[in-house]
């Protein structure tokens, strides 16, 4: 069993991306061979500051490693380290429909939100399909807005398969459904790009300042409320222990919950939740190198496995003569 995903270094990871991804990821290490990489061509789509990209690359690396991943029990590497996927790119692209990328959400989203629409947004689907089939992977652990895109991947799959014979493992998105979608300040998805994130490893000032700006209503202290629908509860739920997640329940269902005092507590629950990590990652980014070297090793492991499945995609579409 092949478990695979990826991250974009685009940005702080924020606790969407723990819930949605890394935890899912960190919590596979013995259920088969885990794939985990940082995927620096697909944040070439929305970021094209050079300092940043590398700034978050190293970051994310630390990020993953500090929360848990260990190196030695899986493959960890950058995705540009790998070329032999841009080939696959391009080769799964000459199968894949107009039309199905063009009904990709992501893609509507993020134009939508004023994002530049070049080609390289408009294929991202094509080059994680190429991510995902390369290394023959079972299992995609994503958050529910990554759904879409593993189907692409499915899809394509199967065409290559019909034309030109089996070839691909068909893959299977796996969505943990009980925090699919993280909100983010605003209610919205939790995104990098619409910065309405909560960073996992924020120092304790800026953390208190983006959980004191999650939005609420203006409903007064008394007035019953529904928690369900209430932004600040959905994140407070996904960190609460349960002996006080009722309690605060309770307060929305009968009047009495205090958005500013819960903002409050949520600060020192998020703080005391990732301490260990926090300090842990303090170490690792005071020795860069140490990740690279990581990240490294991670590519020359994985790049022996793409090799042996782009050979086969060459012969398969006629490259060999
Ligand atoms: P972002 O939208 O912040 O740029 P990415 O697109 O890099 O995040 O997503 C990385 C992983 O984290 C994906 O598996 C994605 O589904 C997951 N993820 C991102 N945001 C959320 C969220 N708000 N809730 C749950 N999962 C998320
Ligand atoms: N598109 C994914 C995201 O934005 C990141 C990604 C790239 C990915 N390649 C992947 C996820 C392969 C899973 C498998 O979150």
């Amino acid at each position: 069993m092949k478990i695979l995903s990826g991250i974009q270094p685009s940005g702080q990871l924020h606790i969407g991306n723990y819930f949605g991804m890394m935890q899912p990821m960190i919590n596979n290490m013995d259920r088969g061979e885990l794939y985990a990489f940082i995927v620096n061509f697909h944040a070439l789509t929305t970021v094209h500051d050079p300092k940043s990209i590398e700034r978050d690359t190293l970051g994310a690396a630390a990020d993953f490693l500090a929360l848990g991943l260990d190196p030695d029990r899986c493959f960890f590497w950058v995705q540009s380290d790998v070329p032999e996927v841009t080939e696959l790119t391009w080769i799964l692209s000459t199968l894949t429909p107009m039309g199905l990328l063009e009904r990709c959400h992501s893609y509507k989203d993020k134009i939508a939100k004023g994002i530049a629409p070049s080609h390289g947004l408009f294929s991202y689907p094509v080059l994680m399909a190429a991510d995902i089939l390369l290394y023959q992977a079972n299992i995609v652990p994503v958050g529910k807005d990554q759904k879409q895109h593993v189907e692409v991947a499915r899809d394509i799959a199967q065409k290559f398969n019909n034309t030109y014979g089996e070839t691909f493992i068909i893959p299977e998105p796996e969505i943990n459904h009980t925090v699919a979608t993280v909100p983010g300040l605003d209610g919205q998805k939790m995104s990098k790009s619409y910065g309405n994130t909560i960073g996992i490893f924020l120092e304790e000032k800026a953390l208190k300042k983006s959980v004191m700006s999650i939005v609420t209503d203006s409903k007064p202290v008394e007035e019953p409320k529904d928690p369900d629908t209430c932004n600040l509860y959905n994140i407070y739920k996904l960190f609460a222990p349960v002996d006080r997640l009722q309690e605060v329940h309770d307060l929305y269902v009968k009047g009495g919950a205090m958005y500013g005092k819960i903002k409050l507590e949520l600060v020192d629950i998020l703080w005391e939740y990732f301490r260990a990590a926090r300090e842990k990652r303090k170490q690792l980014v005071s020795n860069p190198d140490h990740i690279r070297d990581i990240l490294k090793k991670g590519a020359d492991k994985a790049r022996q496995k793409a090799i042996g499945t782009l050979d086969l995609v060459r012969e398969r579409v006629g490259l060999l003569y």
